[in-house]
């Protein structure tokens, strides 16, 4: 068996910045609600026509973390690839992204699991470099939210922005990379969070896609309570697997939904928040980008080391859940 550790990573975000006062004229809202409810402060939103569609945001994020692991597009012979917002119903967001970067040689498809789709991918591309089956994998997450925003419901389109990230795996015989993964769903749960049949209009100072002929619903209150369970257990099970406790960490990289779900999550695994990397200011909730996004940002900013334990954690619609622990291995200073 064989270890797959991260040689790369990368990420990209569209242009546009919508604040938390620009949201006051789109729904009965204020930047203070937003900021102590979530910690929020702006998301980013892509625009029509200026190529910031999923698979563009995803093709970027891919070319740099390529770039990072020093490997050409032709290199990966698998890509994989959660959203819950692809850009067409078929084919695949991976295939779009295969096709505009000209990785000619990987298989490539997406997968489904909430904000939990990059790990669900990661995990996938995790098992076929462990058994032999991949030597160079590209994991992508991707969403345009905005595009499924109700934006006359306040207590949603608040949170939802856009982006991409992406790591690129390589094969190790040394016990670092990925320790392992763990993944968990309950289907009885997903009516807390589900896309409903419908096109809201986008407000007019936006110059967003398009809706999508769905748009997010949600009971935030009682996802906010299962999202602070299953994190801090799935959290907890995957230390464990790997005889580690809280003191061992490094760093935790979260799934960005809500700051108050972050903090409790660090509360109940006993880590301080210096430990917990954030950026819920800057992009809000990303879903299946969000994880990535924030694992580029921590790696360029210097914060991981060869060695450092880092323990990425999620939590989605479905309901879906995860963890994995990584043993650093990549130095970019
Ligand atoms: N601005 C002002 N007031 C608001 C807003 C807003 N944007 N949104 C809701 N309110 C009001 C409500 O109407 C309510 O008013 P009332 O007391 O008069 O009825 C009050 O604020 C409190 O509403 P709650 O829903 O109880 O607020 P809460 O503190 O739970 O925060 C939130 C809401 C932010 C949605 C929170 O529940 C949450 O983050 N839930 C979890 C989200 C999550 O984890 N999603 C999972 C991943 S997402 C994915 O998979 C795509």
């Amino acid at each position: 068996m064989f270890k797959a550790r991260i040689i790369g990573t990368g990420s990209t975000t569209p242009k546009r910045i919508l604040t938390n006062t620009d949201l006051e004229n789109i729904v009965d809202t204020s930047d203070e609600w937003i900021t102590r409810r979530t910690g929020i402060k702006e998301r980013r939103i892509s625009q029509k026509g200026k190529g910031e569609k999923a698979f563009d945001l995803a093709a970027d994020a891919s070319l740099k973390a390529l770039e990072m692991a020093g490997m050409g597009p032709d290199e990966p012979d698998l890509i994989i690839l959660g959203t819950i917002t692809p850009d067409r119903q078929f084919p695949s967001v991976a295939c779009m992204v295969q096709d505009k970067i000209n990785a000619v040689n990987a298989n490539a498809f997406d997968v489904s699991a909430g904000c939990s789709g990059f790990l669900y991918a990661l995990s996938i591309a995790e098992n076929a470099i462990a058994t032999g089956g991949s030597e160079k994998a590209l994991v992508i997450g991707a969403e345009l939210l905005s595009s499924v925003a109700n934006w006359e419901d306040r207590s949603t389109c608040v949170l939802l922005g856009d982006g991409a990230g992406a790591v690129v795996l390589g094969r190790s015989d040394k016990d670092e990379g990925i320790l392992s993964s763990h993944l968990g769903s309950d289907g009885r749960y997903w009516k807390l969070l589900y896309s409903e049949e419908g096109t809201p209009d986008p407000p007019k100072i936006l110059e967003a896609f398009e809706g999508k002929p769905y748009y997010l619903a949600m009971e935030g209150n009682k996802l906010f309570k299962k999202a602070v369970k299953h994190l801090a257990d799935v959290a907890m099970e995957a230390l464990r697997h790997n005889n580690l406790s809280g003191s061992d960490v490094r760093l935790v990289v979260p799934h960005q939904a809500n700051i108050r779900i972050i903090e409790a999550l660090a509360d109940r695994i006993s880590l301080p928040m210096e430990k917990v990397y954030t950026n819920i200011h800057k992009y809000g909730n990303t879903s299946s980008a969000s994880i990535p996004i924030a694992l580029d940002e921590a790696n360029r900013e210097g914060m991981l080391r060869p060695g450092d334990i880092v323990l990425l954690v999620t939590f989605g619609a479905g309901l879906t859940w995860g963890a994995s622990v990584v043993r650093w291995s990549l130095d970019i200073r």
